[in-house]
């Protein structure tokens, strides 16, 4: 066992390393040579969705003791999509690099993840992959339904209609106070198949967690059995050290990308998707989705892409019932946790609701309707729209842009009734990608003008360099790469140009010569620095682009998990 290296130690060092730990209560059995288990653990009281995860802890403690391991659960850096700004986005890098760190300067076998929250699952795969010890994720679980006025209610998915209704005058402020206290009823994350759900449906397709369990609810109580599932197979994989870069290959990231259509996952999918590949060494490229999820339909019928919600999904049988449909798609032989094929826990699924988790004869929504990658003169390096949140009717659009290089700008202008903006304009928010914001905010599916919402029009084009909730939906074009804060031609588009979006053609066409565009740029101005020191300035200095996964440039790779000198 690698922690050897501390509690085997002979001298002075080993006595340091072992008599610290004792203060804690553990008896010298622990350092009997067992595998050593970190619980890496993000619950926060400000992220909300990771705040039940001490209990989470607790079970995996549980089933590590019973297995023969010796846990030690430690906390890591959080990230609260709600409250964290100037977006959780700037931070997952962060977070990835301090769970590292922390991962490998510790006297660890193998560790569980426990996430839950949006940033907190890619980032604790990042760290895990560039560390590669042993590891098995457990995400914290979606909240129950949420409940108003009798319906269901989902967690973003509805803030978005919601917001809609009130700018249009059908809904009060006093009911929009009604709404959000139903809204959120129970512990755990977004219950949409928003980005949270999303990425714990594609950390269980990677095989990184223990099948079925990415749905459970987090306040059923197979949430809590799983964990202790957890605690028990992590003691086993550090003895046969199955390491994440065994379990995530190619194999497993083209699983990830096809299932991600399937489900009508989140477009924020696909940067994550790329960075933890990234840190593998697996070659991964935008394109990559666009061509995988071309054959795929979209099978599951939850919003923000449907109507149901996460807890209806579990009882229908979650990712394994959709892996299931997928069957004659997806590589059946890769292996994850479990240590088994694919296959056989697609051999055990069953579907309970075909309604929810629609048969691939009777999609949602037809093939090719997942996430698109868009190519032309306005985004070189590819942009992405999540069709099946789209309007049908707007994914072939030509109108002219109306332009603004601030979400702030845009604000005061869509609340402008003389705002000269009708259904066809296309509107365009620069300076909200990586470095731009800095750190890619979730602003690209912004609220339409009053004006129009007052008028009843529902959907608009929107072009951005932002992303998007994976809760939101609208015709919106996202993570337009380069940004314009790099000098993409995004900086260069002027409010009446001409562009034309055709998403069945993988097109995104600004429509004005090269000779003009020549000359804007030679009068283009790159944005100035907004922060001399600190995180922002490194993160703004290395950041890639949405194209690249928006990792730091430095941490693209793996260190491995080589134990540190001893400083004893
Ligand atoms: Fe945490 Fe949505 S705010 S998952």
């Amino acid at each position: 066992m690698r922690s050897a290296a501390w509690f085997s130690a002979g001298g002075r060092a080993g006595m340091i390393y072992r008599s610290w730990l004792q203060s804690e209560g553990f008896t010298p059995e622990v350092f009997d040579g067992r595998p050593v288990i970190g619980i890496a653990n993000s619950w926060s009281e400000l992220t909300p969705c990771n705040a039940h995860l001490r209990g989470v802890a607790d079970a995996v403690k549980r089933g590590v003791w019973q297995a023969g391991g010796f846990p030690l659960e430690f906390p890591t850096m959080s990230l609260g999509e709600t409250l964290m700004r100037p977006t959780a986005m700037l931070f997952r890098n962060l977070m990835a690099m301090e769970v590292e760190e922390t991962l490998r300067a510790n006297p660890l076998d193998a560790v569980v993840l426990l996430s839950g929250c949006d940033k907190t699952t890619p980032a604790m795969l990042m760290a895990a992959a560039s560390v590669d010890l042993p590891a098995i994720m457990v995400t914290g679980g979606p909240m129950l339904n949420g409940k108003f006025r009798g319906g269901d209610v989902g967690s973003g998915t509805h803030v978005w209609r919601f917001e809609q209704e009130h700018a249009a005058g059908r809904m009060t402020q006093k009911e929009l106070f009604a709404a959000e206290t139903g809204m959120a009823r129970s512990c755990g994350h977004c219950m949409t198949m928003g980005t949270a759900s999303t990425m714990a449906c594609l950390a269980e397709t990677l095989g990184m967690q223990l099948p079925g369990s990415a749905a459970w609810p987090a306040a059923d109580t197979r949430r809590i059995r799983t964990a202790h599932q957890a605690g028990q197979r992590i003691v086993e994989l550090a003895r046969t050290d199955l390491r994440p870069s065994r379990i995530m290959t190619r194999q497993a990231f083209e699983n990830a990308i096809i299932v991600n259509a399937a489900i009508g996952g989140s477009t924020n999918a696909v940067i994550h998707l790329l960075a933890i590949a990234g840190r593998l060494g697996v070659q991964l490229s935008l394109d990559d989705f666009d061509e995988l999820a071309r054959p795929v339909p979209t099978l599951v019928n939850l919003m923000p892409s449907g109507q149901y919600l996460m807890e209806d999904f579990c009882y229908a049988g979650g990712v394994p019932a959709v892996m299931s449909e997928l069957v004659g798609l997806l590589h059946t032989d890769h292996v994850g946790v479990t240590g088994h094929a694919m296959a056989d826990t697609i051999a055990a699924a069953e579907c309970w609701n075909r309604d929810v988790i629609r048969p691939l004869a009777d999609p949602l929504q037809p093939a090719g309707s997942g996430t698109a990658v868009l190519r032309g003169n306005l985004c070189p390096d590819g942009a992405v729209i999540k069709q099946s949140a789209a309007s049908p009717e707007l994914l072939r659009h030509r109108g002219q842009a109306l332009v603004f290089d601030s979400i702030e700008e845009y604000h005061v202008a869509a609340a402008d009734p003389s705002l000269e903006v009708d259904e066809s304009t296309v509107l365009v928010v620069r300076g909200a990608g990586p470095q731009g914001y800095p750190g890619m905010p979730e602003i690209g599916n912004f609220v339409l003008p009053r004006k129009l919402l007052e008028r009843g029009v529902t959907d608009m084009v929107r072009i951005s360099d932002a992303r998007m909730s994976g809760t939101g939906f609208g015709t919106v074009v996202l993570h337009v790469a380069p940004e314009a804060a790099a000098g993409g031609p995004l900086a260069l588009v002027r409010t009446g140009d001409w562009v034309s979006l055709d998403v069945p053609a993988r097109t995104l066409t600004l429509e004005v010569s090269d000779e003009e565009l020549t000359l804007r740029r030679a009068a283009w101005q790159p944005p100035e620095a907004q922060f001399s020191r600190g995180y922002a300035r490194l993160y703004v200095d290395h950041v890639q682009q949405a194209s690249q996964g928006a990792d730091l440039d430095f941490l693209v790779g793996a260190s491995g998990a080589a134990v540190p000198r001893d400083n004893h």
